[in-house]
């Protein structure tokens, strides 16, 4: 076998657990498996590409401090980050991914140029598009990471003429990228070729902040995971710049799952991209549509209460949310569904996609506790049974079962809720009337059969644990 062949196979073995990796992400029960795989598939693919014959003066040593520095930095912020940071954690991740596609095309351009060459076309292109991808999805990403973390405001932040400033300067790039493509060492209108490509990433760079500053509130979610589309379009680039097969697959299997990912995300939210990307949804959500009855009475229940209620129910639903991630109360929640389970109750637990801040986080949490997969229910399949369940258990969870979505003037209009209050009796426990991630009241708290238990879910799990045991 030569050189080249086992570099082929090594990247095939490599590509199909890539592959299966990805397919096994499709359930709970087999994810951390897929992940265990994809890990595999990226340290082959890094190793068979520093040991390809193809590259013999590569400098070890600083390859070998870069990975060291990233290794650690990874190792460190994976253990302390806290599940409710993942959201931006992902898309700090992103940027980064988008900061390194950038890097490599800048690399190999200043190269070409510091030696007078010109690239042909398909270099050339592959170049223009890794930079203005990558550079895209790095400011895109760091002003997507500085609104999650709260660093900047939240809200969507508009001026304007937005749009057609930000058409204006994706025109001007383009035309500045087809100049690169066509001939590298020309210029365009009187600029050095040099001074065209930094000038083309830093239109990219501000084009890729004004994308993401007006979108903010619920939509987040959705830029996260198109930015993570992005990065893996500008590493698939950056694999054509550098004739590396195993990027280029690599990248279309991220732009694609990201895809995928935004637009479930849409599907679960009931919008299309084209309102995410242009609507400013977020300030709308957060700032008006208040129902205005967050004032209105409530009837509250204590531990005790909750406790007979759910005693003596045959069929219960858990609604998990936002709320319980924040307490971490999940393993509570499992003894308390435990206790209910010996009594005879029938338990299930109500998914909704986009419960908690990143997409499977509520399994995730769930997951953490040894919750069986089997009791959860995807929306779809648990929404036609509330009107038989005698209670519904909130924990923390608000916008997913705000009813206000179904009001055609509400912010929230369309977007497919958990019709929680058409059961029997609903418990909501959390700390106060404090409206969610959305910023609009919430009328199920003020039902006939609504019940608030109002507390930190983790103090009201543990004494409603000992209270389901007293019943
Ligand atoms: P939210 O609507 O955000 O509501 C969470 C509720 O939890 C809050 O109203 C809060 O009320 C309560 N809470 C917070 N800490 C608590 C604690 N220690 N104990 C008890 N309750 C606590 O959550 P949701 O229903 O899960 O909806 C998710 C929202 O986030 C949606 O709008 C979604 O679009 C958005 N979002 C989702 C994602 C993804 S991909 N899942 C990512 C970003 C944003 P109190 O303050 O009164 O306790």
């Amino acid at each position: 076998m030569n050189g080249t062949t086992w570099v082929e196979l090594a990247y095939l073995v490599s590509a199909v657990l890539f592959v299966t990796g990805l397919k096994r992400m499709q359930s709970p029960a087999t994810a951390r498996r897929g992940n265990q795989l994809a890990g595999i598939a990226m340290l082959v693919a890094v190793a068979v590409t520093l040991a390809d014959p193809i590259h013999p003066t590569l400098d070890f040593t600083s390859i070998l401090i870069g990975i060291a520095i990233g290794g650690v930095l990874g190792a460190v912020l994976a253990r302390t980050v806290k599940m409710t940071a993942m959201p931006e954690l992902v898309g700090f991740f992103n940027g980064m991914g988008g900061a390194a596609s950038s890097a490599l095309a800048a690399a190999e351009f200043v190269r070409a140029a510091g030696t007078g060459t010109r690239l042909d076309v398909v270099s050339a292109g592959a170049i223009a598009l890794s930079m203005v991808v990558g550079a895209v999805t790095f400011s895109g990403s760091l002003v997507a990471f500085g609104k999650l973390a709260g660093r900047i405001s939240g809200n969507p932040i508009t001026f304007p003429a937005q749009k057609v400033v930000s058409a204006l300067i994706a025109l001007v790039i383009v035309a500045m990228g087809v100049a690169l493509t066509l001939d590298s060492t020309a210029g365009l209108a009187g600029l050095e070729p040099t001074a065209l490509f930094w000038l083309f990433t830093g239109l990219a760079l501000l084009l890729g902040v004004l994308l993401v500053i007006p979108i903010g509130g619920a939509d987040m979610p959705v830029v996260i995971s198109l930015l993570n589309s992005y990065s893996g379009l500008a590493a698939s680039a950056a694999g054509f710049v550098v004739g590396n097969r195993i990027l280029i697959l690599s990248g279309a299997l991220v732009g694609a799952a990201g895809l995928f990912l935004t637009v479930l995300m849409c599907k679960a939210m009931n919008r299309t991209l084209a309102n995410v990307i242009f609507g400013a949804f977020g300030g709308d959500a957060a700032s008006g549509g208040k129902s205005g009855r967050d004032t209105d009475p409530v009837r509250t229940v204590d531990e005790e209460g909750a406790a007979l209620l759910l005693a003596y129910a045959s069929r219960v639903v858990i609604v998990p949310g936002y709320g319980l991630a924040v307490a971490q109360a999940q393993h509570d929640l499992k003894k308390v569904t435990d206790q209910l389970v010996q009594r005879g109750v029938d338990v299930r637990y109500a998914i909704h996609p986009v419960a908690g801040r990143m997409p499977g986080h509520m399994n995730v949490l769930l997951a953490e506790a040894d919750v069986p997969y089997d009791v959860l229910y995807d929306l779809d399949e648990i929404n036609d049974d509330f009107g038989q369940t005698d209670v519904v258990l909130v924990v923390g969870a608000n916008d997913v079962v705000n009813p206000e979505a179904r009001n055609p003037q509400s912010v929230i209009a369309g977007m497919p809720i958990l019709d929680v209050d058409r059961a029997k009796n609903v418990i909501v426990m959390k700390r106060s009337l404090s409206p969610g991630f959305a910023g609009i009241a919430n009328p199920l708290f003020h039902l006939e059969h609504t019940y608030m238990l109002f507390g930190d879910a983790a103090n009201s799990m543990r004494t409603l644990s000992r209270e389901v045991g007293e019943v």
